[in-house]
């Protein structure tokens, strides 16, 4: 079965088309980082005009690397949300009126089960497990016992920690996206900076904002006594803080969830830091642990596609009045 995934929730446009959802035929992703960094964020209005320009385009190319034409398309799946509301309807519409003119079943898929399942693309899902959603909206652990049957166990109670990485990335003034760039800063650094570890708890839950608070506080303190901020020490004592809080609550709920089988999903999952340390512990606690390659961590289309025929699956094909929702629970 070949299915065709849109994604354009924010400010990627992408199409891809997976076979069987486990074989990506052809992806294509523009990206409108170059266009957003100089706004130091994604400017809504501009992502959903610049999603207009390039959706057709993205489309055609992706059928013509794949060599294939629509008809050979069994379905269309399409990102319908969480995300901003203009940019999800540029995909959703493209996505509708392929569904009507090709008469193709339309599938509506969450963002973040697109997410969980791009590792569907690197091994076949071996379940119970246990997922990392770790994105820039998003940071949660979701339980499944079976495809399709998410359980979320906890969940960030303020900001995501992309946001964060994004956030601390601006005061410290490296260019958006911050969190590659403070990834890559973090391997130069020392842990030199005394940062407090958020929500010690006993929940699955996280928090970020008092972490990007206190990152705040200090560059403004160090700024009014005239004393330069070791950027690279601060980028290596920021994220070491911010893998040892999303780590140690990951691996008490494998514990207590007697878990086998671990994946990381989102854009952060493309964190060395925080990917090297989860593989050191699940090594540890002979836990697998599936990631996607980069490419497939941050927003693309191929992850729409093989949730979509999940999806497909379970039955979740909806009609042409499906409309995009800018926040919604995974289900
Ligand atoms: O999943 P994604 O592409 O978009 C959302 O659905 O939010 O994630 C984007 C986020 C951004 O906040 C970006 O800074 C972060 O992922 N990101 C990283 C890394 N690569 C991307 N954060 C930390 N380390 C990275 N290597
Ligand atoms: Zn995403």
């Amino acid at each position: 079965m070949y299915i065709l995934g849109i994604e354009s929730s924010c400010d990627d446009t992408s199409v891809s088309i997976v076979k069987d959802g486990c074989e990506e035929i052809a992806t294509v992703i523009s990206s409108q980082i170059d266009i957003h960094k100089l706004y130091g964020g994604v400017v809504p209005e501009i992502a959903s005009r610049h999603h207009i320009k390039n959706i057709t385009i993205v489309l055609e190319e992706c059928l013509e690397r794949a060599n294939m034409t629509m008809d050979q398309i069994d379905a269309i799946a399409v990102t319908y949300g969480p995300g901003l509301i203009g940019s999800l309807l540029v995909g959703l519409e493209a996505a509708k009126t392929l569904a009507f003119v090709y008469n193709k079943p339309l599938i509506k898929v969450h963002h973040i089960a697109g997410h969980i399942y791009a590792n569907n693309l690197v091994n076949k899902m071996e379940f119970p497990l246990l997922a990392l959603v770790v994105s820039g909206g998003h940071t949660e652990l979701v339980y499944m016992e079976d495809h399709y049957k998410f359980k979320k166990i906890g969940g960030t109670l303020d900001d995501a920690v992309g946001e964060c990485y994004d956030k601390v990335g601006r005061v410290i003034g490296v260019p958006y996206p911050g969190g590659p760039v403070i990834d890559k800063m973090a391997h130069v650094g020392e842990d030199t900076y005394d940062l407090p570890i958020p929500l010690k708890d006993d929940s699955y839950n996280f928090s970020f904002s008092g972490l990007k608070s206190a990152v705040i506080n200090l560059v403004h303190n160090e700024e009014q006594r005239g004393n330069p901020i070791r950027k690279e020490d601060l980028a290596t004592s920021f994220q070491n803080v911010v893998v040892k809080s999303l780590t140690e609550k990951t691996m008490r709920a494998v514990e207590e969830y007697n878990i086998k089988n671990v994946i990381m999903a989102g854009g952060v999952a493309a964190n060395s830091g925080i990917r090297d340390e989860l593989k050191r512990l699940c090594d540890k606690d002979e836990v697998n642990l599936t990631v996607p390659p980069i490419r497939l961590c941050t927003d693309n289309a191929a992850m729409i596609a093989t949730a979509g025929y999940f999806a497909y699956k379970e039955g979740r094909i909806a009609d042409l009045s499906l409309n995009s929702k800018s926040s919604l629970e995974l289900d």
